[in-house]
C-alpha cells in the first residue's frame, strides 16, 4: 500500500490570515441539495452527517474570547442515492434566543468572553450559557446537540429545529450535566451484546463527583452510578472497554476568584501542575461498581482519547492524544492571533497499565501532531488496528490541522493527506461501508475550510487509500467555521418539501 512522503519542508504551510478567515462567523442558516460535486459520491454511502460547532464567534458584534464560547451550529450532510442534501442550524438555547431578542451579550462564556462594559457588569454574575457546541449524536431516537456543563438540547433531525431541552427520559435532573464525548460500546455484554451508549458528567468542585449513565439503544437507562475523586477535576473526554470507565484527571488546579470577580472565565481559572502525575481512574461498569482503581502517571494534558481496550485480565491499553502543558491565552488579544510555534503540540501516545503490578507505561505511538482521533465504531473498547486524525502539514511542527492522517498501529505505517497550504481540516469521520469485512473497508468524510474560496468542502476519501485524495468534494456555497465533533447516522435525513 501507498505511503505519502513526508512533506520534506519545515516551512510554515499556511498563512495565519487564510487560518483567521475560517473563524468567521456564519449567521445565516441554509438548507439545499449539494450540486457542487467533483467526482462521485459513492452510492453505498447512505445516512447523515452531523457536525456541531460554534457557528458564531460574536454575539451582535462583541467577540467571544475563545472559540469554545462560540454558540452552538449543527450541520447536517445527508447522503442518498449518490447525491447530498445541506442543512445548517444554531441550535436555539434559552440564552442564545434571549440574546437574539436584546440584541446584545447577556452571558459569560466559560473560556472568557465577558460582556461589554468591564468589571462592574461581569462581576459575581455566575451565570453561564447553555451554548451545546461541542458534538451532536442520534440516540433513542433523538437527535442530541451536548455541550459538557449542561443537559443537552434535543433538534428534531430532518429540520434541525431546536425542540429544547432533553432530560432523557428522566435519566438527568435539571441542572446535571451530561458530557459532549459517549462512546457506543457496539456489544455490550451485560445487555445480551446489544449496543448501549456510555456517558458521565462531572460536578466539580473541592472534590469531583464523577456520574456514569449507560443507556439501551430506545434511549432508556440502563446503569447509573456516581463516584467522588479528590480534587478539582477538568475532564472533556474518556474512554470505555467492556468492563471498565476510564478517566484521565489531569493535573489542574482551580482557583475560582477571577471568575467569581469578574475578570476571567470559569475555564481560564484552570492553572496546570506540569509537574504533578495525571491520575488514571479506572471504574467498573459492572454492579456493584466498586473497586475503583486509581494510577498515577506522567500524561500531560489530555482532551481527547481515541480508544482503550483490555490486553488480558490484567492490562489495560488507553490511547490518547497528550499535550506537554495546557496553553492558555494570555490576557490581551485574540484567539486568532495565537502563535502556534509557541504552544504545545498534540501526540498520540499508548498507555498501558497493569492492574495487578499498579504500574503504568506510556509509550509515543507516533510524534506527528495530531488532534481529533476516531476508530471504527465497531472497534470501540477493543483491540484495534487504525486510528484516524486531523493531523498538521509538517508532522513535528505545531500548527493548524490541515491534514488528514491514518495511522496503522500494527505496522506502524502512516498515510496522510494534506489540503495545505489554502485548506484547513478538523475531526474526520470513518464510516464503514456495508458488510464491511476489514477494518479499513469505508469512508473518512472530513469538513474542510478551503480559505482561497471561503467557503467550506465536505471531502470523502476511501480509508484504504487515503494519499490519492478525495474520491468525492462536495463544495458548500459558504463556510461553517472550524467545527468541534460530529457523528454518522444511519438513518437518511431530508426535510420533505
Ligand atoms: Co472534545
Amino acid at each position: 500500500m501507498v505511503t505519502i512522503s513526508q512533506p520534506s519542508t519545515n516551512e510554515k504551510s499556511y498563512s495565519q490570515e487564510d487560518w483567521k478567515r475560517g473563524y468567521e462567523s456564519q449567521k445565516g442558516e441554509y438548507s439545499y441539495w449539494i450540486e457542487k460535486i467533483e467526482g462521485h459520491i459513492p452510492l453505498d454511502l447512505e445516512g447523515t452527517l452531523f457536525r456541531n460547532g460554534p457557528g458564531a464567534l460574536d454575539v451582535h458584534g462583541t467577540p467571544v474570547r475563545h472559540p469554545f464560547d462560540g454558540d452552538g451550529m449543527i450541520t447536517a450532510i445527508a447522503f442518498r442515492g449518490g447525491k447530498a442534501y445541506f442543512q445548517n442550524s444554531f441550535v436555539k438555547t434559552k440564552e442564545f434566543m434571549e440574546e437574539q431578542k436584546a440584541g446584545k451579550m447577556l452571558y459569560r462564556g466559560v473560556f472568557g468572553s465577558q460582556k461589554p462594559g468591564g468589571l462592574f457588569k461581569n462581576i459575581f454574575d455566575l451565570r453561564l450559557k447553555n451554548i451545546a457546541n461541542t458534538n451532536v449524536i442520534y440516540w433513542g431516537n433523538k437527535l442530541l446537540a451536548l455541550w459538557e456543563a449542561a443537559e443537552p438540547y434535543r433538534l428534531d433531525p430532518y429540520t434541525l429545529e431546536t425542540l429544547g431541552i432533553d432530560y432523557l427520559d428522566d435519566t438527568l435532573k435539571p441542572g446535571e450535566s451530561f458530557s459532549a464525548h459517549p462512546w457506543i460500546d457496539p456489544h455490550c455484554k451485560m445487555d445480551n451484546n446489544e449496543p448501549c451508549l456510555v456517558n458521565f458528567a462531572i460536578q466539580p468542585g473541592p472534590k469531583t463527583k464523577i456520574n456514569i449513565f449507560e443507556m439501551s439503544p430506545s434511549g432508556k437507562l440502563l446503569r447509573r452510578h456516581s463516584h467522588d475523586v479528590k480534587g478539582f477535576a477538568f475532564i472533556h473526554d474518556f474512554a470505555i472497554t467492556p468492563n471498565y470507565c476510564i478517566f484521565f484527571q489531569n493535573p489542574v488546579t482551580y482557583n475560582p476568584f477571577p471568575f467569581l470577580f469578574g475578570l476571567k472565565g470559569a475555564g481560564e481559572c484552570m492553572s496546570f501542575e506540569k509537574d504533578q502525575p495525571t491520575s488514571i481512574i479506572i471504574i467498573p461498569r459492572k454492579a456493584p461498581y466498586q473497586n475503583v482503581k486509581v494510577f498515577q502517571a506522567k500524561a500531560g494534558f489530555i482532551f481527547h482519547h481515541a480508544n482503550a481496550f483490555e490486553k488480558d485480565d490484567q492490562t489495560l491499553c488507553i490511547d490518547s492524544v497528550c499535550y506537554g502543558e495546557l496553553s492558555q491565552l494570555n490576557n490581551e488579544g485574540s484567539f486568532k492571533d495565537v502563535d502556534f510555534s509557541s504552544i504545545s503540540p498534540g501526540q498520540l501516545w499508548r498507555f498501558t497499565v497493569d492492574l495487578k503490578e499498579e504500574n503504568v507505561e506510556k509509550e509515543m505511538l507516533d510524534p506527528w501532531v495530531v488532534e481529533f482521533p476516531v476508530i471504527h465504531p465497531q472497534k470501540v473498547g477493543r483491540d484495534y488496528r487504525y486510528v484516524y486524525l486531523g493531523a498538521t502539514h509538517n508532522p513535528e511542527i505545531n500548527a493548524p490541522l490541515q491534514g488528514l492522517l491514518k495511522l496503522d498501529l500494527q505496522t506502524k505505517e502512516r498515510q496522510f493527506y494534506s489540503f495545505a497550504p489554502r485548506g484547513f481540516a478538523g475531526e474526520p469521520i470513518f464510516v464503514p461501508k456495508p458488510n464491511a469485512q476489514k477494518e479499513d473497508e469505508g469512508y473518512v468524510l472530513v469538513l474542510t475550510y478551503n480559505s482561497a474560496s471561503h467557503t467550506s468542502e465536505l471531502v470523502i476519501f476511501d480509508a484504504q487509500n487515503i494519499p490519492q485524495g478525495a474520491i468525492a468534494t462536495l463544495k458548500l456555497n459558504h463556510h461553517i467555521p472550524y467545527g468541534l465533533h460530529g457523528s454518522w447516522a444511519d438513518q437518511i435525513f431530508i426535510p420533505e418539501s
